[in-house]
């Protein structure tokens, strides 16, 4: 495996291993990499195929987030990482230090009006701009045929594939699905952070989110889930909900009669520790 920490570095390992008519798949992460990202890696891997090229990046982007404590608090690893990424058969690994990435007087913004406006994009003024900016320009360096992000990270998956299409950038996205721990926790490199008595509160919220499921497709009206979800999370000790919203899986807006697919999306704070997980309902109507 490969390792480039300047821009110059990855063009010229690109220029070296790509083959023109095969596959160079990116899988985007911001480090402290866990067996959740191993899995979107391990995807790559098979997208790629024998000749193929998987491309990782380890960059914790400083743009995506709107709280300083939150991206000092951010656990790295970044031996570690170089190992996984090796494990999991990735080709060139792309770690750059943030003034690789942004030149001081950096002034572009890459902003997504529609799908943002609601749960992370709401509580977390301007993260998917950040997201976006640094997915567009890794994007751009790399130039690879596809993408792999997790469902894990539902909004953000639909912001990526709007701006996948809203600017016709010939890339294919693929999801891979999210990595639970046995009791259900959704695997995050957040997770770290949690004491053990929050560790073990935390599967609770995929509980609330199965039974939500089972309740809505069972015939329970969306608000009563809704509710009854809300106070399933509100019982845990020491936790507050950043959001609780069921909408309507394509828009990200309000369920209408006409929505198929719904989704479910929390966030909630264990102390500073902030979780998201999400759930996709079938409406039965
Ligand atoms: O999902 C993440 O880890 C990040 O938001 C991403 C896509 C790597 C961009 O920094």
């Amino acid at each position: 495996m490969r390792i480039a920490k300047s821009k110059e570095d990855l063009r010229a390992s690109l220029k070296d291993l790509r083959a023109p008519s095969d596959k160079v798949v990116l899988v985007p992460t911001m480090g402290a990499l866990h067996e959740g990202h191993a899995s979107l890696l391990r995807h790559a891997r098979d997208l790629a195929g024998d000749g193929g090229l998987v491309v990782a990046t380890v960059f914790l982007n400083p743009t995506q987030f709107n709280n300083a404590q939150d991206l000092d608090a951010y656990p790295t690893s970044p031996e570690a990482d170089v190992l996984t990424c090796e494990s999991c058969g990735v080709d060139l690994l792309f770690m750059p230090n943030p003034d690789v990435m942004y030149v001081s007087d950096h002034s572009m913004l890459v902003e997504e009006t529609s799908l943002s406006t609601t749960l992370c994009g709401e509580t977390r003024p301007g993260h998917f701009a950040g997201v976006c900016l640094v997915v567009l320009k890794l994007m751009n360096l790399v130039q690879p045929t596809d993408a792999v992000f997790g469902q894990k990270d539902y909004q953000q998956l639909a912001i990526l594939r709007r701006m996948q299409r809203d600017l016709d950038i010939p890339v294919l996205i693929h999801a891979a699905a999210t990595v639970r721990a046995a009791d259900g926790l959704a695997l995050s490199s957040r997770n770290a952070r949690l004491s053990p008595a929050q560790r073990a509160e935390a599967p609770m919220i995929r509980q609330a989110l199965l039974a939500a499921k089972s309740d809505y497709e069972t015939g329970l009206q969306a608000p009563t889930v809704l509710a009854s979800c809300r106070a399933q999370i509100e019982m845990l000790t020491g936790v507050s909900i950043d959001y609780i919203k069921l909408l309507d899986a394509s828009t990200l807006k309000l369920v209408t009669p006409q929505s198929c697919t719904l989704v479910l999306a929390v966030a909630v704070f264990f102390g500073d520790v902030r979780l998201i997980d999400n759930i996709e309902l079938q409406n039965q109507g």
